[in-house]
C-alpha cells in the first residue's frame, strides 16, 4: 500500500454539517473551538478560522489531564501571541473550565458594554461550539448546561432547536457536530487524528499507526516506552520495538513469531487509555 494513502478520509455528511455553520455563525456572538491538548496543530480544523470569520474565538485545550502540561502551557502561550484566547481544561472533571465564562465576557467585552448603553443589559451571550469528532464537544456542553435545553421555539434562524443549551442566564451554547476536512495537508495530520481515536482505526494500516506512534515516543517520551512495555532495544528500527513488545507481552502467532498486529492494537489503546502516561504529541515548535 502505498503509504500516502493509508489514512483516507471521506466526510460525507460532513459537508452538510459545515454549510449549517456557516448560516448559524450569524446567530452566535462567539466560537469555542475545543481541540484535543495532545495535537494541538492536527486537531484544529484548517476551515473553521473561514467559518468564524470576525467573531471572537476562545480555543479549549480539552482532555489536558492526557497531555504533557509544560507542552500546553507552551500552546497557551503560542495562541496568545495569535491573540487568541486559549484555557487549559479537563471537560471530564471540570478542571480549569471555571475560567470559560470569563474569558467569554473578557472577548466579548465590547459586545456587554454595547448592550449596557442600549439598555439591554442581561442579554444572554452565544457561542457556537465547534470541533472535530470525539475532542470532547458534548463532554464540554454536559458539564456546563447539563441537560438544560433552551428554549428556542421562536428563534428566527434555528433549524435543529434541540442544539442549543443555557448555561445561565448570561450564556447559551449553540452545539455543532463533529467535522473534519475533506483532505488532510500531510499524513502527519492523519496519523495524529488516528492517535487519539479521532479518526477511525478501520481507515487506517494499525501496524503501520503503530511503528509512527513507536517513532514518536522513542523520541520524546523513551522513558516512558521503556516502563510501560519493559526490556526494549531502543536502538532497534521501530517495527523491531514493536516486535519486541509483542514477545515481551507474550502475543505470539502459530510457530512462536511476535503477534505485532496484537502488540499494535494494544499499543494504541493503552496510548489512548493513558496507560503510557500523559504526553503531548506535538510540540509549538514543531509548528509555528
Ligand atoms: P465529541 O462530542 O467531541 O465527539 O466528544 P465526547 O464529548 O463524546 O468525548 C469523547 C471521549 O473523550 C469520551 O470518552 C469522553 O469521556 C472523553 N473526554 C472528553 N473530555 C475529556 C477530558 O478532558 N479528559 C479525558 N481524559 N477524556 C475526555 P469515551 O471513551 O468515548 O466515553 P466514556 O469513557 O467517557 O464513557
Amino acid at each position: 500500500m502505498a503509504e500516502s494513502q493509508y489514512i483516507q478520509w471521506f466526510p460525507g455528511h460532513m459537508t452538510k454539517t459545515r454549510r449549517q455553520m456557516e448560516k448559524d455563525i450569524d446567530l452566535v456572538d462567539a466560537v469555542v473551538e475545543i481541540i484535543d491538548a495532545r495535537i494541538p496543530h492536527s486537531s484544529r480544523n484548517p476551515d473553521l478560522p473561514g467559518i468564524v470569520g470576525k467573531k471572537p474565538l476562545i480555543i479549549l485545550l480539552n482532555k489536558s489531564d492526557m497531555a504533557d502540561s509544560s507542552a500546553t502551557k507552551e500552546w497557551i502561550e503560542f495562541f496568545k501571541t495569535q491573540n487568541i484566547t486559549a484555557l487549559e481544561v479537563d471537560c471530564k472533571t471540570g478542571a480549569g473550565l471555571e475560567n470559560f465564562k470569563f474569558a467569554v465576557k473578557n472577548v466579548l467585552s465590547d459586545k456587554l458594554e454595547m448592550y449596557k448603553n442600549k439598555g439591554m443589559a442581561g442579554k444572554a451571550l452565544r457561542v457556537m461550539v465547534a470541533g472535530i469528532p470525539n475532542v470532547g464537544k458534548s463532554t464540554f456542553v454536559n458539564r456546563l448546561a447539563g441537560i438544560k435545553k433552551a428554549n428556542v421555539e421562536n428563534r428566527p434562524g434555528v433549524t435543529r432547536s434541540n442544539q442549543w443549551y443555557t448555561v445561565d442566564k448570561q450564556l447559551e451554547l449553540l452545539d455543532t457536530p463533529g467535522i473534519l476536512w475533506p483532505k488532510f495537508s500531510n499524513n502527519t495530520i492523519g496519523e495524529h487524528l488516528a492517535f487519539t481515536g479521532a479518526v477511525k482505526d478501520k481507515v487506517v494500516d494499525i501496524e503501520l499507526l503503530a511503528v509512527r506512534l513507536i517513532e514518536i515516543l522513542n523520541k520524546c517520551y523513551p522513558s516512558l516506552l521503556l516502563e510501560r512495555y519493559g526490556n526494549l532495544d531502543l536502538n532497534s528500527e521501530p517495527y523491531e520495538i514493536l516486535e519486541q513488545i509483542a514477545i515481551n507481552r507474550s502475543f505470539k502467532i502459530r510457530g512462536g513469531e511476535a503477534d505485532t498486529v496484537r502488540a499494535s492494537n494494544i499499543l494504541l489503546e493503552e496510548f489512548r487509555n493513558k496507560k503510557i502516561g500523559a504526553l503531548s504529541l506535538e510540540r509549538v515548535q514543531d509548528f509555528a
